[in-house]
């Protein structure tokens, strides 16, 4: 081991809670193909390619700030480079909702995540609409660049600027504002086609129905569906997001309860009447993949364990058991009708600890093992072994062993041996999901680059790290000329 694997990140490091709250501001700027200069470290000649995020940004119209960042206005970076060279676009997804409100600049939707219109109550009472935000996650499909946000459509926007094309029905597959996840999986093992775009759409209600498509993302047919299939579950089901095998598609219904009362009297958002029910059980629910061997086949309903789970990270078959790992809360985390997001107590809401399930489809049983305590979240695996065992995995984590507190660094988890190697943005920065991308030639698993969108609160603004996925050691850093809010998902596409 070099003595850049031994480093350790601090057990009890403290932060600064303005530094991490100082994120939350509107975007207003919009750049396109701005040069972006190299800050520090190398230009790493090899790369060719676009790092798309998405994320809100918009918090506040008017003096009237969101109830939750969730509810934001979703707002595309696009960080482009060719050999090695970088250049910087921006832009909001101008949905139908969001060029309305800037006419009005204020909030005339109210948001899933508890953002009300103002004038309380009574100006909230039975307004069911909402605004589809587009702010959750941007891939690639076919031609064109989507926009996802998990309730709603994806909006097409043009992959070189960035401008909106508008909602799409992905030609014809989906009804028009049709539910489509915003966590697609990207398979690149799969026999069908050298890339498939694997992905759902959820209509929860007292029975809940999951449609799942596959599409393929390379050659003549890029942008065709190739399979498509419902199958219809009793419960509620909150899914955000689900993984993939080479055969299966497995889900984990959450048990929790949808009381959607305080939300239709205007108390409260829709994602605020959801409550954990400790009397019901989480189900695994597991679906054959039509390009799979069991295609046809009825899916698999499985006890799961206790725990509630936004995102998984991998999952691959082992003879006859599937084994999932994923991000686990002990309860579901929301944010109280009368907690500022801004300043919210972090010690008070549940942490994110990643756990290995091991689902025996033979026995119909599953177990679960906690992989490490450390809070984490936003993990992947690199995406060439996605649905397949894979050794390493990077994630966002905190700073202290222990209990919840701002993601500060990354974490390379070695999911074998569960050895791990950190890289700290440093006590005044924060960082979000990191992306992995592999090597042109890659020599091993590990060998590649880890993207990741860090809020400088000294400098107040955003930089650009990209680290060597084997060490972590840093290799470039931009300051980008705009100041991002912290984000949710994005991805590398390569040229
Ligand atoms: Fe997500």
């Amino acid at each position: 081991m070099t003595n850049l694997q031994k480093k350790e990140i601090s057990s009890q490091k403290n932060f600064n809670k303005f530094d991490w709250s100082s994120a939350y501001n509107n975007v207003d700027i919009e750049l396109e193909n701005q040069p972006l200069p190299l800050s520090k470290g190398v230009s790493i000649q090899e790369l060719n390619g676009t790092l798309f995020r998405n994320g809100p940004g918009i918090l506040e119209r008017d003096g009237q700030w969101l109830h939750h960042p969730f509810d934001g206005d979703g707002m595309i970076t696009a960080i482009k480079f060719e050999n090695g060279v970088a250049s910087i676009s921006n832009k909001f997804v101008r949905t139908k909702g969001y060029l309305e409100e800037e006419k009005q600049n204020k909030f005339i939707y109210r948001g899933v995540f508890g953002t009300q219109k103002k004038g309380g109550i009574l100006n909230n009472f039975f307004d069911l609409k909402f605004k589809n935000i587009a702010n959750t996650h941007v891939i690639k499909l076919g031609k064109n660049l989507l926009a996802l946000w998990e309730a709603a459509g994806p909006h097409a926007l043009d992959p070189d600027n960035l401008d909106t094309k508008g909602l799409t029905t992905l030609n014809g597959v989906l009804k028009p504002n049709e539910a489509f996840s915003a966590h697609p999986k990207i398979d690149l093992n799969s026999k069908l086609s050298s890339e498939l775009v694997v992905t759902f759409g959820v209509q929860a209600g007292p029975k809940s129905t999951i449609r799942l498509m596959e599409f393929s993302n390379s050659g003549n047919n890029s942008g065709e569906i190739l399979s498509d299939r419902k199958d219809t579950f009793n419960g509620f089901s909150f899914l955000h997001d689900f993984a993939i095998t080479t055969n299966w598609a497995i889900f984990l219904q959450n048990a929790i309860d949808f009381n959607p009362l305080p939300f239709v009297i205007g108390q409260r958002g829709a994602a605020q009447c959801l409550k954990s029910n400790p009397n019901k059980k989480s189900k695994f629910i597991i679906i054959p993949r039509e390009s799979g061997i069991y295609k046809g086949q009825k899916p698999r309903v499985i006890d799961a364990p206790k725990g509630f789970v936004f995102h998984h990270v991998n999952a691959f078959e082992n003879n006859s058991q599937i084994v999932l790992e994923s991000i686990f809360y002990d309860d579901f985390p929301s944010v109280g009708p009368n907690e500022n997001f801004r300043d919210i107590d972090f010690a008070k809401y549940p942490e994110g600890k990643l756990k290995r399930s091991i689902i025996d489809l033979k026995n119909q049983t599953s177990e679960v093992i906690t992989l490490s305590e450390q809070c984490c979240e936003f993990a992947m695996v690199n995406p060439t072994r996605l649905g397949l065992q894979s050794t390493f995995s990077w994630m966002a984590c905190t700073e202290r062993r222990e209990g919840n507190a701002p993601l500060q660094a990354i974490k390379k988890f070695n999911l074998l041996t569960k050895e791990e190697i950190f890289w700290s943005a440093g006590s005044r920065s924060f960082v979000s999901e990191p992306v992995m991308s592999p090597s042109k030639n890659p020599s091993s698993e590990d060998d590649g680059f880890i993207f990741i969108i860090v809020w400088n609160g000294e400098r107040r603004g955003s930089d650009l790290v990209i680290l060597d996925a084997h060490y972590l050691q840093e290799l470039s850093k931009y300051e980008l000329p705009i100041a991002i809010p912290h984000g949710l998902h994005g991805s590398w596409i390569n040229a």
